[in-house]
């Protein structure tokens, strides 16, 4: 079993954030719809969630979100959160994970941590209203160790692979403040701060991509909020809605086959 850093992170945390709390629970269906609950229910406390093991654990768009105990890392943050604008939210997330876990991850347009064209992690930002105040829950997964590909057209990659020793303790000690500090500059600046260093993680830049709803150009970057710059035969188009999944058509050169 994972020995988790809890008090180690209420310290790097509590001063950020007044009244943080961090919580491991063995079993929950998932801790995204745990902290919504809560929230509904007027309970808005800045907590860290950590969930050993969801039986209904979920990702963006309705699909379910697979995870194995101790394989995988998976919590999440919910606190009281009024930003002006919430674009890129999930890009400044994604970008201080990848910032606080390993220099070589790769960020996939809007909420995927990639590694050698492979999933690595993601991110599900929801958002409820308590009392007249907007909550959000900031859900995370990560594969910490390999596993199988349960039905995915590509095995998902996993943290070991560019950090051998990890385990989601450390990955979890590691991420948790810079993640708070990212979420606090971000509700006073937004994403445009945070473009050009999002751009240099940018796995989809200069490739060809697809969108869900079949629009396909060639990825130019990312704009001041956040929106995906595409070239397409018709013009430059920007898509803003995370609604949506992109995915590269080509391969990277070096990529594995
Ligand atoms: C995605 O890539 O589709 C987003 C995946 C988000 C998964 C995490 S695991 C912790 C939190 N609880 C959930 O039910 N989902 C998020």
């Amino acid at each position: 079993m994972e020995r988790w850093p809890a008090e180690s992170i209420w310290e790097q945390v509590a001063p950020l954030l007044p009244g943080f709390t961090v919580e491991v629970l063995p079993e929950i269906d998932s801790s995204n719809t745990e902290l919504l609950r809560r929230a509904r229910a007027g309970r808005t406390e800045p907590t860290l969630l950590v969930a050993e093991r969801q039986t209904a654990g979920r990702g963006r768009l309705g699909r379910p979100w697979q995870s194995t105990v101790s394989d995988s890392l998976t919590f999440s943050l919910g606190l009281p959160y009024a930003p002006r604008d919430w674009s890129g939210l999930s890009l400044a997330v994604g970008l201080s994970l990848a910032d606080s876990l390993h220099p070589d991850i790769g960020l996939k347009w809007p909420n995927d941590l990639w590694w050698q064209d492979r999933k690595l992690g993601g991110i599900l930002i929801e958002a409820a209203t308590a009392g007249g105040q907007s909550q959000v829950v900031i859900g995370i997964g990560i594969n910490i160790r390999p596993r199988a590909a349960e039905g995915l057209s590509t095995p998902p990659a996993a943290l070991s692979e560019l950090w051998p020793e990890a385990c989601a303790a450390a990955a979890l000690l590691r991420l948790s403040a810079p993640l708070v500090r990212t979420l606090l500059d971000f509700e006073r600046c937004g994403f445009a701060p945070l473009r050009a260093r999002f751009e240099a993680r940018d796995v989809l830049r200069g490739r060809t991509v697809q969108t869900s709803e079949g629009l396909q150009g060639q990825a130019l970057g990312l704009s001041d909020s956040g929106a995906l710059r595409l070239l397409t035969s018709a013009g430059e188009h920007a898509i803003h809605s995370s609604e949506l999944s992109v995915r590269p058509l080509n391969r990277q050169h070096g990529d594995p086959a």
